[in-house]
């Protein structure tokens, strides 16, 4: 058993935590409170590697492991995560789907582009009535000989009104279910594909979430993903990975609380002593250490048995539901610990708090993971695969 990280994972996690204090930090607050979308830390993020970090080398990725991700994403979200959620699906959904299941015309055609952040990609599955129950799509995908028609809107798009690229989930035969479905890979400026207005969120205010709407998109056949009727698998496959990158996203949400909790209460005097040797202080920050560093390790357990071709479906499940509830948990006791400056935006928990809210609802519900462990106990897998 080995718990140390390696030179190259910590010289990752120093260059993502150079890169997050020093590019990120400022005007963080400001583009929260805007809405404005990161357009310059952005080109950095694709400078210094961080879109295409699992890629390999031959299509101008990092040729990283799932260990350095995670690793990475944490330390942006620590700071922000309107880039850590770009960054996710660029890396997790959008490029680890084209490299595993792309053919090699659409690795040239579109990977190379996106493992450098020249272009970045959505994903795009849900849709007005179809969010956890993701067979229902009412998008279609209508075969019509050299291409698929495709029809319909999507919701909830990160990355809807920047990207180039999107992986589209839609329906081309209906009668036979989750395998009717197809993934298409649509450029966005193609005829017919329309782009909603920018949501206002509780969080992550400045990633840019649209509504998309197709209105008959001729997708060409060389775009879809796999053999026809592979989408919905393309789809739980590549969320079973994402899932491990919102667990790290939810994990530096934590962990950047706690940090600026800790400090804070180091700082602050109540009752002729600095608070942490109040024991109501010292002990909430003591249950935040704790269950920051459970779910910290079945964050990197999940990237470790992803990296080892191991089943990771379960461990992804578990990290994600697992690291979004300290998330939320631990922002909200955050904030407590400061207090009244807890409450205004220059402390920056009160942001932390809004955007781990999400982390419990995007790439699947906790309720969707709940549902994706429990299959996993029904199918005999009791325990993660050890060796
Ligand atoms: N890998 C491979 N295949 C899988 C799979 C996996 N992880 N999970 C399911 N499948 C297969 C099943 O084996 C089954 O195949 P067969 O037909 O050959 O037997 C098929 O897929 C259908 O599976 P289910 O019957 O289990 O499907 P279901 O409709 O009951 O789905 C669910 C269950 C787990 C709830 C699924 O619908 C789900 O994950 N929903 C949540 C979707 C989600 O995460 N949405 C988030 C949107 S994306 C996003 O948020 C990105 C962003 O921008 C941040």
């Amino acid at each position: 058993m080995q718990f140390q990280l390696s030179e190259d994972h910590l010289a990752v996690r120093q260059a993502a935590r150079d890169f997050a204090q020093n590019e990120l930090k400022a005007g963080v607050i400001e583009r929260d409170r805007d809405m404005k979308f990161p357009t310059e830390q952005v080109k950095r993020m694709g400078e210094l590697g961080f879109l295409g970090m699992m890629v390999d080398n031959k299509y101008n990725g990092g040729g990283m492991d799932t260990i350095s991700y995670v690793i990475a994403m944490e330390e942006l979200s620590k700071i922000d995560n309107s880039c850590s959620v770009l960054m996710s699906v660029n890396n997790s959904l959008v490029c680890w789907g084209l490299e595993t299941y792309g053919t090699e015309a659409q690795k040239q055609a579109y990977l190379t582009k996106l493992a450098t952040g020249e272009w970045i990609g959505s994903f795009c599955l849900s849709e007005p009535e179809a969010g956890s129950d993701a067979t229902s799509q009412s998008t279609t995908a209508i075969d019509m000989g050299d291409y698929y028609l495709l029809n319909g809107t999507k919701n909830w798009i990160t990355n809807g009104g920047s990207s180039s690229v999107h992986l589209v989930i839609a329906q081309t035969d209906a009668a036979k279910g989750s395998r009717g479905i197809n993934a298409l890979i649509v450029d966005t400026s193609w005829e017919g594909v329309i782009i909603g207005a920018k949501e206002d969120k509780l969080g992550i205010r400045s990633s840019d979430t649209h509504t998309i709407m197709y209105q008959d998109v001729k997708v060409p056949k060389a775009n879809r993903i796999g053999e026809e009727g592979f989408g919905f698998k393309f789809a739980m496959q590549v969320l079973a990975g994402g899932r491990i990158g919102i667990a790290a996203q939810a994990l530096g949400i934590a962990a950047g609380a706690y940090e600026l909790a800790a400090a804070y209460a180091k700082e602050r005097k109540a009752f002729g002593k600095p608070i942490i040797e109040h024991q109501a202080i010292a002990f909430k920050l003591a249950t935040m250490a704790t269950e920051i560093e459970a779910a910290r390790l079945m964050v990197y357990r999940a990237a470790w048995l992803k990296d080892q071709h191991l089943d990771y479906v379960m461990a992804s499940s578990m990290a994600k539901l697992y690291a979004s509830e300290v998330a939320m948990r631990h922002t909200v006791e955050a904030v407590q610990i400061h207090g009244g400056y807890g409450f205004v935006k220059e402390y920056h928990v009160e942001r932390l708090m809004r955007d781990a809210k999400i982390t419990q609802i995007y790439e699947g519900t906790s309720e969707v993971q709940n549902i994706v462990i429990g299959r996993e106990i029904a199918k005999g897998n009791l325990y993660l695969p050890v060796r």
